[in-house]
């Protein structure tokens, strides 16, 4: 089993997306049984709690469940539990950083580092500088980006894990 772990601040917006997409791709693909995915906060503030009402709404719109989802801090043991662990921006990266225990063999990114598009940035993509932004303070629009965005660089991610651990559907 190859295991997957997004980490934004609140596990409330973007992270729960990047879950709920990249489980419906591994559906799409029949690789359901081979990949586990979860996600994480940083922050402690929402944990127990499902997803922003926003984030759900904005997600089933594009056919992605969220609502089973609860939030839930990252912890030092998920670095051993996850082979690859997705930041959604620079601070969280940072955090993760200096949480990984030096013999955890996790793979720590920046999910935007496996965006199709990051050699040759669109608007959106350019804009962004690497990170997802984080929606919960702005508008509508602000979700929208944060689908895009991630719907696309978890299709890059799944293909960088296939290849990596050799798994055809
Ligand atoms: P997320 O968004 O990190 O994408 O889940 C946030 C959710 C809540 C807060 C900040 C960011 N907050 O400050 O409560």
């Amino acid at each position: 089993m190859v295991t997957v772990l997004f980490v934004c601040l609140g596990n409330i917006c973007r992270s729960p997306t990047a879950d709920g997409i990249l489980r419906h791709q591994l559906k799409e693909a029949g690789l359901s049984q081979h990949i586990e995915v979860d996600s994480a906060g940083t922050g402690d503030w929402h944990i127990g709690k499902a997803p922003d009402p926003r984030t759900v709404a904005a997600a089933r719109q594009r056919g992605y469940d969220l609502s089973t989802l609860r939030a839930r801090q990252v912890q030092a043991e998920d670095f051993h539990r996850f082979d690859h662990v997705l930041a959604m921006d620079r601070s969280n990266l940072e955090h993760l950083q200096a949480m990984q225990p030096a013999d955890s063999r996790a793979e720590l990114r920046l999910l935007l580092d496996f965006h199709p598009r990051r050699e040759r940035p669109d608007a959106l993509l350019s804009r962004c500088a690497g990170e997802v932004p984080d929606p919960y303070y702005g508008e509508a629009e602000g979700f929208e980006e944060v689908l895009d965005l991630v719907e696309q660089a978890c299709a890059g991610l799944l293909q960088h894990i296939r290849q990596r651990h050799g798994l055809v559907a």
